[in-house]
């Protein structure tokens, strides 16, 4: 997916500039060459992000301390928040990767809804975190548009313009790094079950 995004960005942008220069140098361009250039950078450092987590070493991250950082998130967006942890504690990921894959999960669910459950269940051959909400949810239809780069449904553009639509596009490559899978459904809640599995 990284590869594939960033092949397609560069070209874009690389076109971008192109017609820029070709328009000559008048003021009122300088402002259209800025954009371009913080976009560039934006994007060269985001990927080099990307690309360390994904060399990023398995170690041991506490599914208490996690719950309790998205509980915080979820509270500074002003969300009602519950969680739930079953089984051990300590879980072997890799741990910043791990943090961003339900981090990102957790985030859509604060973005489009107002009271989000979130519940891991650790058992000897399976860890299972599932996200679920009370917002519009997503279609059937388009569940597995939403996990493609820079999809976006129609409501979360006229929503909330700020997010890219890699978020779940990201936690599915982590997902599948780690030798398991993102699934959507209905929740129970009203809104959308998000969940995460991976191999113990
Ligand atoms: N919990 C949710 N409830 C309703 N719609 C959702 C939810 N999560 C994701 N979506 C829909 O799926 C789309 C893709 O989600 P994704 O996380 O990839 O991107 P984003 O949240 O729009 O932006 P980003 O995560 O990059 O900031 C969203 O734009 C939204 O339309
Ligand atoms: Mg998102």
């Amino acid at each position: 997916m990284l590869t594939g995004v960033s092949h397609d960005l560069r070209t874009i942008l690389t076109r971008f500039k192109l017609q820029l220069a070709l328009a000559g140098d008048s003021a009122d361009l300088d402002n259209l060459n800025q954009d371009v250039e913080d976009m560039q950078s934006m994007l060269e450092g985001y990927l080099a992000f990307a690309r360390g987590e994904a060399e990023e070493d398995v170690g041991q991250l506490k599914l208490s301390d996690l719950m309790n950082r998205l509980t915080l998130e979820g509270e500074l967006h002003e969300k009602t928040v519950t969680t739930s942890v079953e089984g051990d504690d300590n879980i072997r990921v890799r741990p910043n990767a791990f943090t961003r894959l339900v981090a990102n999960l957790a985030s859509n669910a604060y973005r489009y809804a107002n009271t989000v459950h979130i519940d891991a269940k650790h058992s000897s051959k399976w860890l299972t975190i599932t996200v679920d909400d009370d917002g519009p949810g997503i279609p059937e239809r388009s569940r597995d548009d939403v996990f493609k780069p820079f999809f976006r449904l129609d409501e979360a553009r006229n929503l909330d313009s700020s997010g890219t639509g890699l978020g779940l596009a990201i936690a599915l490559d982590i997902a599948r790094s780690h030798g398991g899978n993102v699934t959507l459904s209905d929740s129970p809640m009203g809104g959308l079950r998000a969940m995460v599995r991976v191999p113990a």
